[in-house]
């Protein structure tokens, strides 16, 4: 039974800014590129976009739909959804399971989310300023060594986080991305147009754009997926529950490609006001997550307005993570607001408790606890630390096991007619290709996906 009757977003466009909030984040800034720089370029990005395309927008319409039809959070949606079934009991479990995944995602966000404030804070404080080689990779290794700094910065963008939730979809979220939303494009803008002023364009676009593909193999589709579904925000239940306060007159394939659409843009951007900086400096692109806090602000020691530049770069970051973080921390909320087990309030209160001593934990990890190897039963798990586990299992694992289910669920389970309805394209040539994506392509591949995943991959 519903007690609470849910707030919508004011607008499609209200809606369309917070998804895109969503879904523009450290994945896209702080992974994109050096993902990118690891597996060679051109042949990854365009991998990368026929992804986003073929699977990440029927997936995203597909979450959209789930969560909208009924206009409920992701638990109670599964289990509306399917009544009268028999399996109504296993659905209601891939519910919890997508509640569950976002929480383990921000076990580890919050800590990265934190270093993004930290290096604000450096940079504001001039810590970079006339730098010898060698020492940011000092400064970044002396952050992780350092229990108390990554607690407290993780601490500040949890409770950043738990405020604007607690406050609501209308005076919380929609206030925040409409704040936070137009900063990140303004200061991304003027970060590539400075990049631009700077030389190094012209390699960019060869190396983004040029495509060599020997350098494609199966972990490299593995890897691609991965960051697509990661950075469309996918498996966790945050499309489904933005989704669920999506007004029914707002056309879902719509806002589904304006979504997949803007992350993507993000994310080439935002190789745009990265590499050249890099090429111009002829430093390593393949360095792998410390590109960001160990090369950059090399460079931006020796840029002209370099300091300037690498506070809006680091606080550029940080709108993109909190804008995520939100979007992560909403959909256990939502669930127990719905349920009247908490007001809106106490729930923020409540799981961010959870989620401070999770991602404490994963800050501890990087120091204190460092060879503390939990899972030692499987080779692959066997020398992770918690952040690694929580971001191997949740981040790759998990998300892909619900975007599994929830591509059975909308194609065998639900029905047609129901689906047709919700998702307004007619019963037209593009509903059946979208329907047949979902039903049969996607479960194959991340199917195959989930038994490489496992271990169990064939080729
Ligand atoms: N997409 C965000 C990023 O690129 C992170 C994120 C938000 C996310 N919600 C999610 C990732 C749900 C996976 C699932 O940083």
């Amino acid at each position: 039974m519903t007690h609470v009757t849910q707030e919508k977003w004011s607008s499609g466009t209200a809606f369309l800014l917070a998804a895109i909030g969503s879904a523009v984040g450290l994945g896209n800034i702080y992974r994109f590129p050096y993902v990118v720089g690891e597996n060679g370029g051109g042949a990854f990005v365009l991998l990368y976009i026929a992804i986003v395309l073929v699977f990440g927008i029927p997936l995203v319409m597909t979450e959209l739909v789930i969560g909208r039809s009924k206009q409920l959070p992701p638990i109670s949606a599964y289990r509306t959804l399917s009544e009268g079934k028999k399996s109504r009991p296993f659905w209601t479990l891939v519910g919890f399971s997508s509640v569950l995944t976002p929480l383990g995602i921000l076990g580890f966000y919050f800590v990265i989310a934190g270093y993004t404030l930290n290096y604000v804070f450096a940079m504001i404080m001039g810590k970079f300023n006339d730098l010898v080689p060698g020492q940011t990779e000092a400064a970044f290794q002396d952050l992780l060594a350092s229990p108390g700094t990554l607690i407290f910065w993780m601490t500040v963008s949890l409770v950043v986080t738990a405020f604007i939730i607690s406050r609501g979809l209308k005076a919380g979220l929609e206030k925040a991305v409409n704040i936070l939303m137009p900063m990140l494009f303004f200061i991304l803008l003027s970060l590539v147009i400075y990049s631009a002023f700077n030389g190094g364009m012209v390699e960019t676009f060869k190396f983004m754009f040029t495509p060599d593909f020997s350098k494609i193999g199966a972990n490299t589709i593995l890897e691609a997926t991965g960051q697509a579904f990661f950075s469309l925000s996918l498996g966790s239940a945050t499309i489904m529950v933005y989704g669920s306060y999506l007004p029914k007159d707002v056309s879902i394939p719509k806002m589904a490609c304006g979504v997949a659409f803007a992350d993507t843009f993000v994310a080439l951007i935002a190789g745009f006001a990265i590499f050249p900086i890099i090429f111009n400096n002829g430093m390593e692109l393949s360095s792998g997550p410390g590109l960001v806090f160990e090369t950059l602000p090399v460079i931006f020691d020796q840029m002209p307005f370099g300091q300037v530049f690498g506070i809006l770069f680091f606080l550029l970051l940080a709108f993109a993570a909190i804008t995520s973080t939100i979007s992560l921390f909403e959909p256990a909320v939502s669930n127990l607001e719905e349920k009247g087990i908490f007001t809106r309030r106490k729930a923020s209160l409540v799981v961010g408790f959870g989620l401070w001593c999770l991602a404490s934990l994963s800050a501890l990890s990087l120091n204190v606890f460092k060879d503390w190897h939990p899972l030692t039963f499987n080779s692959t798990l066997e020398n992770k630390n918690i952040m690694d586990l929580l971001e191997y299992l949740s981040a790759n694992g998990m998300m892909l096991v619900n975007s599994f289910f929830a591509a059975i669920f909308i194609g065998w389970i639900i029905n047609r007619k129901d689906v047709l309805d919700e998702l307004g394209l007619g019963d037209s040539y593009l509903f059946k290709f979208w329907r047949l994506i979902v039903k049969v392509l996607v479960p194959v591949v991340v199917g195959y996906l989930l038994l490489d995943f496992l271990g169990y991959g064939f080729f």
